[in-house]
């Protein structure tokens, strides 16, 4: 990672390049003996590299690991700091508010909410994410969710 990160930068500025990182996801059989020490180490490596942002993602799909890997990437990483998996949007605004993180970014939300922004603005409510229909081909569940103004024609 260390090394791609390298050659990406000699390509683009640094300050042009983020990364996401999963340290406690196990998809796909990934699991690591220690991935709080792992995202540690990995974060003090990152830290001089003036990245963009560097994005974790702060737990397991399967929930099989466990632990903080964000306190550690705040303390390690110098850099902004983003975080996902599972937020709220009050639950993003306190995280961002505490300085745990600098921001969160949202998938199955933004996913099943085209226009997630204004729905938060308006806190008003958000569509549910129909699982059945994630990873497939085609367009049902990725374009067809609807705005908060075609739900109210
Ligand atoms: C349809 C779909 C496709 C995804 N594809 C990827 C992917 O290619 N790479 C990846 O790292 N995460 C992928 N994810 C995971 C999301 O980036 C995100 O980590 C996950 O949905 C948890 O965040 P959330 O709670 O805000 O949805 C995907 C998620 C969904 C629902």
């Amino acid at each position: 990672m260390l090394e791609v990160i390298a050659a990406v930068s000699d390509v683009w500025d640094s300050d042009r390049v983020g990364l996401r990182i999963s340290p406690l996801n196990s998809y796909n059989a990934m699991q690591d003996s220690d991935p709080v020490a792992l995202t540690t180490a990995l974060c003090n490596a990152l830290s001089p590299r003036g990245l963009s942002y560097l994005h974790v993602m702060r737990a397991d799909f399967l929930g099989k690991q466990h632990g903080d890997v964000l306190g550690p990437a705040r303390r390690a990483f110098a850099g902004p700091l983003v975080a996902n998996m599972g937020y709220s949007p009050d639950e993003a605004a306190r995280a961002v508010e505490s300085g745990v993180v600098d921001a969160i970014a949202f998938g199955t939300s933004f996913l099943a909410n085209p226009d997630l922004p204004a729905r938060i603005k308006a806190n008003a409510p958000l569509n549910t994410p129909d699982q059945s229909t994630f990873y497939m081909g085609g367009a049902k569940g990725y374009t067809d969710y609807p705005t908060l103004a075609a739900a109210a024609r």
